[in-house]
């Protein structure tokens, strides 16, 4: 979920609906407003994005005015997505009325006391519980609202963003954070609220990122109050200021995010790779390496830890780590390291990977891997970013923002860091001759021009998606290095065109898979010279044999593939321990255009969303 908050001089309204617009990708399946004017508040809600909520208040043919609002775009958890469930929630009394993002766990214990002590509930949500449960402790011990949310917070378990407003106190917005992120803009006489400052970045560049167990109050004309929720202590805000350049968050001549992210990769891999890899030198410099060196030289383990897409680059980085400095790597998914106690400890080494930085099961992976004693890394794309500013050390990928729901060009962008972190660490402990290290180098300078080249497989692609754009199922196969790619191009083509698709290690797949195997069955294999490619022909043969069709990804020049394949996506030659970067590229281009063919909302996946800060 995403919420919103203004407090100033400006008409409230229009900066809540543009900075909920760019708060979609946090979820879209209802959104809502409150603007409050004096002793009131027009509240709007329903179900869909944040345009049916402005087309539903346009239609009533009223004015909101107001410069103070709060707003929210929801991404369900506890209740389906309709008019009730969305958010804002307001109390029993109609006096407070909250925004949320999180899961409050407990949340029914304590609907079970608030009901009875009389108070009952409209939606199925764990937020209206907690807004009565301020009301119930205000009202009780006769508290501020300032005190009671304080206090109720400290009942709480879970994880939240809030804020709160009285509506007999229009010109005060409390918001609070634990788990889930927030951050405050800040100029002369108003403040922006946001589970991003992606959304206020044209009003303010003063932002203050709330830490967890914070809380603050905003007073029209007042200066800002922070406070530690746990005992009211006050603090010092420190105002850091925000970097992001606008013209990339628009689509240009694209139709959609993800075609022109996809088209970007040969300049973010090239920007992440800009002064990290000095080819004529020979040199790989990634300073949260250079100055941990002594620590990535003695890892006896590194665990690498992720999600989604980010889980994909983590199992290309196990084969390019153990491949480059023999050091022993599991990977592991965020949601399950952080329930199993994970052997990690002292010395060992935890990486986690996330395009957001605000994925919330790797955040608190890397907050128990951190207890635990081991030395965390990160790799993200967000700067600023909640598990950015939590690691111990790490590098961000440079892709820039990345709008569309399904990841491309952060995927490969963690790729291009792996492939350096690999090529440093190995170069430290000798586990790479010079020669082999110098070969990859090279290699690596050339990728971005081979991804433009790779790109160019996108005629041949629009042509086979034509063909199997009806089909119901797909399935994807590599071994390698690119057996995590095919997975990687099942859950593309799943996330934005709903076809299920499986990703499997080619041999493996006569463990099972082949059962799903006939003539309506089209197939991917990823069938690179370098890679297993006898070993690939074999498997291929053994799905003609079914007569499964199959799409192939060869090398130019391949000749053996290319006569047993039914079509075949030609592919520039790379080393196989890099080809990844280029393998993928075909992948990302077929789900794009079955997808778009098929007609969905590309950027915007049902029951998706681009950030998962609950877990
Ligand atoms: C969501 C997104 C995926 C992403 C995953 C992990 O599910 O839809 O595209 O791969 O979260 O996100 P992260 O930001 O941690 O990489």
């Amino acid at each position: 979920c995403g919420i919103i908050g203004y407090l100033g001089y400006r008409e409230a309204y229009p900066i809540l609906i543009s900075g909920l617009k760019k708060l979609e990708y946090r979820g879209y399946d209802s959104s809502g407003i409150a603007v409050f004017f004096k002793n009131g508040y027009n509240l709007y809600k329903t179900k869909g994005r944040v345009h049916e909520l402005e087309k539903k208040i346009s239609s009533y043919r009223i004015q909101i005015k107001g410069t103070m609002g709060i707003g929210h775009t929801r991404w369900a958890t506890h209740g389906i997505p309709d008019n009730i469930n969305a958010h804002p929630h307001v109390s029993n009394s109609n006096e407070l009325i909250m925004i949320h993002n999180g899961i409050i766990e407990n949340y029914y214990a304590i609907k079970i006391i608030l009901l009875k002590n009389g108070f009952t509930f409209k939606s199925k949500t764990d937020t209206e519980v907690l807004v009565n449960l301020i009301e119930y402790l205000k009202k009780e011990n006769k508290l501020s609202l300032k005190e009671a949310v304080r206090i109720s917070l400290n009942e709480i378990v879970g994880a939240y963003s809030i804020a709160i407003v009285e509506k007999s106190h229009p010109e005060t917005i409390i918001i609070a954070k634990l788990g889930s992120p927030l951050s405050l803009g800040i100029n002369e006489k108003e403040f922006f609220v946001s589970s991003d400052p992606i959304s206020f970045m044209d009003y303010t560049k003063n932002v203050l990122y709330l830490k967890d167990g914070e809380m603050a109050i905003l007073k029209k004309g007042k200066d800002l109050d922070l406070r530690k929720i746990i005992d009211n202590h006050r603090l010092n805000p420190i105002i850091k200021q925000l970097k992001i350049n606008l013209k990339e968050i628009e689509k240009g001549k694209y139709k959609y995010f993800m075609l022109k992210e996809i088209y970007e990769q040969p300049k973010t891999i090239l920007d992440t790779l800009r002064g990290r890899l000095l080819i004529p030198e020979k040199i790989i410099y990634i300073d949260g390496i250079e100055s941990n060196k002594d620590i990535f030289i003695n890892a006896k383990c590194i665990t690498i830890v992720a999600c989604g897409t980010s889980w994909h680059a983590s199992l290309i980085g196990e084969y390019l780590l153990e491949e480059l400095t023999r050091i022993r790597v599991e990977v592991e998914y965020a949601s399950e390291f952080r329930y199993r106690n994970p052997i990690v400890g002292k010395k060992d080494i935890v990486i986690v990977i996330s395009q957001s930085g605000e994925t919330a099961d790797t955040l608190a992976a890397l907050k128990l891997a951190k207890k635990k004693g081991a030395f965390v890394f990160g790799i993200c794309n967000v700067v600023g970013s909640s598990i950015a500013r939590n690691v111990d050390a790490g590098a961000y990928t440079h892709a820039g923002p990345e709008i569309s729901v399904a990841s491309t060009k952060a995927f490969t962008a963690q790729i291009t860091v792996l492939v350096l972190l690999a090529l440093i660490i190995g170069k430290y402990r000798s586990t790479i001759n010079d020669r082999c290290y110098e070969f990859l180098c090279k290699e690596l300078g050339s990728i971005p021009g081979k991804v433009d080249y790779a790109l160019k497989t996108d005629d041949t692609i629009k042509k086979i998606s034509q063909v199997y754009h009806n089909a119901n199922h797909f399935l994807y196969l590599g071994r390698g290095i690119n057996f995590p790619v095919a997975l990687e191009g099942a859950l593309k083509l799943k996330e934005i065109s709903y076809i299920h698709a499986e990703g499997y290690p080619a041999a493996e797949m006569k463990h099972g898979p082949i059962a799903l195997v006939d003539e309506n069955m089209p197939v991917f294999v990823i069938a690179t010279k370098k890679g297993y490619y006898n070993k690939i022909i074999g498997n291929i043969q053994e799905i003609k044999a079914r007569k499964g069709k199959i799409i192939a990804i060869v090398n130019e020049g391949d000749i053996q593939v290319n006569m047993l394949a039914d079509h075949v996506i030609k592919i520039p030659n790379i080393s196989e321990i890099l080809s990844p970067l280029i393998t993928v590229i075909p992948l990302q281009l077929f789900a794009y255009q079955i997808a778009y063919i098929r007609g969905k909302n590309v950027d915007q996946p049902r029951n998706l969303a681009k950030s998962v800060t609950v877990e």
